[in-house]
C-alpha cells in the first residue's frame, strides 16, 4: 500500500478564475504587447509534453542538471543532512530522486510542490511507493502565492484539516527548485520570488537552485525549437488549455512556434505568431480579440546566467552561495546556498 499527504490549495474554481484573470489582461494589451503567462502550459498533456522536452536531443539543460546531480547529491547531502526536502516546480521529480537516495539516512519528509495536480498526484505515487519510509506530503499550489503554505508544514496540528500533528523534526530544510524554472521569472518578479522562498526558509536552511548558462545562441535556440517539433506543440498547448477552460476558438494550425534569443537581457522569448489575420472568441469572457497577420504573443522567457548574477541575485534575497558546481562542458549551473 503507499500513501501520501496531498494539501490542494488550488481548486478547479480559482484556476479558472485565475486563467480568466491572466487571459482578459494578456490577451486585452495593445497587439504586439499581449502575452500569455506560462504557468499555463503545464495541464496534463502541457506537463506529457514537457516531459518528452526532457528527453529531446536538442534539450540538454535536464542531462546536465541531471549529470550534476549524480557527482554531487553525496556532498549536498553531506553537507546539508536535511530533515524536509522541498521542492519546487516539481513536476514528475525524476532527477530528485538522487538526492532522495543520497540523503536517506537524513530525509523524513519530501514535499514537491506544483501547479500540475495531475502530475504532482502521479509522482507522490511513485515516490511513496519508491520510499516507503519517507513521508510524501504533497502541495497542489502557485509557487508565486503559496510558499506560505510551507511554514504549516510542521505547525502542531498540521495544515487545516489534514489531522497529523508532526512537530519541525531537528535539521535544516532544503529547497531544491531545479530545472532552471527560475529563468522563466522576468527580472522583477524573480528578485520578489527570491524574496519569498527566503522568507519561507529559517536561518540556516538551504536553497539548490537550477540555473542554465549562458552559451552559443544557436544551441540555445535549438533547445527550445527542437527539429521533431514537440517544443512548437507545447507552446500551441496553451491556447487548447485557453480554449477548453474558456470557451475558446482558437485555431491552433493557425499559429506557428517562435524561439528567439534577447542578447540585450540574455534570455530565450517563445512566442506564438498569428499565421493570417484572424479573430479569437473567449466565450466564458465575452471577449472578442483580433490579431494581425504576424502578431506575436509572448508565452514565456527562458532566462540564462552566469554565476556572478546568481551570486549577486542570491545575496540580495538573503542567501550566501556555499557551493556553485557546473557539468563538464560548463552548460548548466547548479548553486547550494544557505539562508543567513
Ligand atoms: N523540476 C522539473 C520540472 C520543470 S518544468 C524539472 O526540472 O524537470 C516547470 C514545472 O513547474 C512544471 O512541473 C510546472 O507545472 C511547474 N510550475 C510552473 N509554474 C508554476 C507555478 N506558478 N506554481 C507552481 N508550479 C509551477
Ligand atoms: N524551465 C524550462 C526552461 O526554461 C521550461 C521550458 C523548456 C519551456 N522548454 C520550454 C517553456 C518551451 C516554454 C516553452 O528551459
Amino acid at each position: 500500500m503507499t500513501s501520501y499527504q496531498l494539501d490542494v490549495l488550488l481548486t478547479e474554481s480559482d484556476l479558472r478564475r485565475a486563467l480568466q484573470e491572466d487571459v482578459r489582461a494578456g490577451f486585452g494589451a495593445p497587439p504586439g504587447r499581449r502575452t500569455l503567462p506560462p504557468k499555463w502550459f503545464y495541464d496534463e498533456r502541457g506537463s506529457k509534453l514537457f516531459d518528452e522536452i526532457t528527453r529531446l536531443p536538442e534539450y540538454y539543460p535536464t542531462r546536465c542538471e541531471r549529470a550534476i546531480l549524480g557527482a554531487r547529491a553525496g556532498r549536498i547531502m553531506e553537507l546539508v543532512a536535511p530533515s524536509t526536502l522541498i521542492e519546487l516546480g516539481s513536476g514528475t521529480s525524476e532527477k530528485t530522486r538522487l538526492l532522495l537516495d543520497a540523503g536517506r539516512e537524513t530525509v523524513r519528509t519530501f514535499t514537491p510542490f506544483d501547479v500540475s495536480e495531475s502530475t504532482l498526484r502521479s509522482a507522490a505515487e511513485d515516490l511513496s511507493r519508491r520510499y516507503p519510509r519517507l513521508a510524501v506530503h504533497a502541495v497542489a499550489g502557485d509557487f508565486e502565492r503559496h510558499l506560505g503554505h510551507l511554514a504549516l508544514l510542521h505547525s502542531p496540528g498540521g495544515p487545516a484539516g489534514s489531522g497529523q500533528s508532526a512537530a519541525r523534526p531537528p535539521g535544516p530544510w532544503l529547497l531544491a527548485f531545479l530545472g532552471s524554472t527560475i529563468g522563466n521569472f522576468e527580472p522583477q518578479r524573480r528578485r520578489a520570488f527570491l524574496g519569498a522562498v527566503a522568507a519561507a526558509l529559517s536561518p540556516g536552511d538551504w536553497l539548490l537552485l537550477g540555473t542554465d548558462l549562458v552559451k552559443d545562441p544557436a544551441r540555445l535556440v535549438a533547445a527550445y525549437d527542437d527539429g521533431a517539433g514537440v517544443t512548437a506543440e507545447f507552446n500551441r498547448n496553451v491556447l487548447a488549455v485557453v480554449n477548453r477552460e474558456l470557451g475558446g476558438d482558437a485555431d491552433l494550425d493557425r499559429w506557428a512556434h517562435v524561439a528567439r534569443w534577447d542578447a540585450d537581457q540574455e534570455w530565450i522569448e517563445m512566442r506564438l505568431r498569428a499565421q493570417g489575420r484572424q479573430t479569437v472568441n473567449l466565450f466564458d469572457l465575452a471577449m472578442t480579440v483580433r490579431f494581425e497577420d504576424g502578431e506575436e504573443v509572448r508565452t514565456e522567457i527562458s532566462a540564462k546566467f552566469r554565476r556572478p548574477g546568481v551570486s549577486a541575485e542570491l545575496a540580495a534575497a538573503g542567501f550566501e552561495l556555499r557551493e556553485w558546481w557546473t557539468d563538464p562542458a560548463g552548460d548548466f549551473g547548479l548553486s547550494l546556498s544557505q539562508r543567513r
